[in-house]
């Protein structure tokens, strides 16, 4: 069912309201607390423009980091807010330190039309995450309407992301969030054809009900990553010092003998005696693999044969980088796998990168504009892909 979105709402719902807005800023900081990358932060910004340009006073919720439950300093949201303004250079933004909600709601009333208000960290709240019911009523008062822009947290019941929506109405989704859903739905349910999907990742624990809802939906599924090594053991080949898990190889048999041809897996790996020992890095058959090395990339003839299926297709979904991308010599297989899609999108193909370390690898190699869409969800756009109801999109208003 299609939700509702703020371009559903007329003028009057907008123009002088609160709109209490989930954004999903969760973003790095480094050690002097500085955001690293703002791609969440920008991301967000279509809707917050829009509610703006429309009058509305923006009132922002957002997690950072995992505290539990408590206010702690380097999980605080203020260096968020200093960015957010930046981004915003003709906006005022305000940042509420106090977690007291009184203190948000005094704040949120004192907000002009075109203002926009950042409250601290949602997971400084004692019933968030177990979607406290009085907590989500208080968060309730915070807005005249609640926009869920957060697809990387909709995978989440908590008080900010799902509770809320049951008492302040309406509730709709934001234009990120309409997004993500647009393209992760597109290419589940109506894909253009050949479908191709790339799976990657150390471990194939996280990735087996992914892998069993894509089966009968993609025409080739190709595999990266580490994970690829469990899949090698159920195949009875040696897999040296590589990351396999022993529990999964039954799993790992039964998912070839399911798939047939669909399965494809790495015909060469680069392997090394550890990621630290790039000096010492050969490319190998997968039948080869010596019993003192690991496997740390796919290796050039796989990377070569996946980027000619990449290239085939007309929509092409990849989640899970193909090698330890963040330290050379192993990054390449994560490369030639980003070139190839960004090349597919230049040709008509409809490019998506799930989130998390797929999508950091994109950015790292300046190629995000050149996909169709990158998701800024990672749990998140795996639940959705394995097929998973997000409780904070289930929530929202009906069209
Ligand atoms: C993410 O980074 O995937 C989201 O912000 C959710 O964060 P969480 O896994 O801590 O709930």
């Amino acid at each position: 069912m299609a939700k509702l979105t703020i371009r559903d709402l007329p003028a009057e719902k907008i123009s002088g309201k609160r709109a209490l807005v989930r954004v999903d800023f969760n973003v790095p900081l480094d050690e002097h607390r500085h955001v690293t990358d703002d791609t969440r932060i920008r991301a967000a910004l279509p809707t917050l423009d829009y509610l703006l340009e429309r009058g509305a006073r923006v009132v922002l919720l957002s997690h950072l980091g995992r505290p539990k439950g408590k206010p702690e300093q380097k999980y605080s949201l203020e260096p968020v807010s200093r960015r957010l303004s930046q981004l915003m250079p003709s906006r005022k933004v305000l940042f509420v330190e106090s977690t007291d909600t009184d203190d948000a709601m005094k704040a949120t009333n004192q907000l002009k039309d075109g203002e926009v208000l950042l409250l601290e960290n949602t997971r400084f709240l004692g019933g968030e995450e177990t979607n406290d019911e009085r907590l989500a009523r208080a968060l309730a008062e915070l807005g005249d309407f609640y926009v869920n822009d957060a697809f990387g947290s909709a995978h989440r019941a908590h008080a900010s992301t799902e509770g809320v929506a049951r008492h302040l109405k309406p509730a709709v989704a934001g234009l990120l969030m309409e997004k993500e859903l647009a393209y992760l739905h597109g290419a589940l349910e109506t894909p253009k054809k050949p479908f191709v999907a790339i799976l990657g990742g150390s471990k194939i624990s996280g990735k087996i009900d992914v892998i069993e809802a894509l089966l009968p939906k993609v025409d080739a599924l190709l595999v990266g990553g580490a994970m690829a090594c469990t899949f090698y053991k159920a195949m009875g080949l040696e897999t040296g010092k590589s990351l396999v898990e022993p529990e999964r190889v039954e799993m790992a048999e039964e998912l070839i003998e399911k798939a047939g041809t669909i399965l494809i897996l790495p015909h060469d790996a680069v392997v090394a005696p550890s990621i630290e020992a790039g000096g010492k890095a050969k490319t190998v058959g997968r039948e080869n693999i010596p019993a003192d090395m690991a496997m740390l990339d796919i290796g050039p003839r796989t990377a070569e044969s996946y980027s000619r299926a990449i290239l085939s297709a007309k929509t092409v979904l990849w989640n899970g980088p193909m090698g330890v991308f963040e330290t050379p010599p192993f990054d390449k297989g994560t490369r030639a796998i980003a070139d190839a899609m960004a090349e597919a999108t230049s040709k008509g193909a409809t490019t998506i990168v799930g989130g998390g370390d797929s999508a950091a690898a994109v950015e790292q190699a300046g190629l995000a504009s050149k996909m169709s869409h990158v998701s800024t969800g990672g749990g998140a756009s795996l639940e959705f892909l394995e097929g998973k109801t997000l409780p904070g999109v289930a929530i929202l208003d009906e069209k």
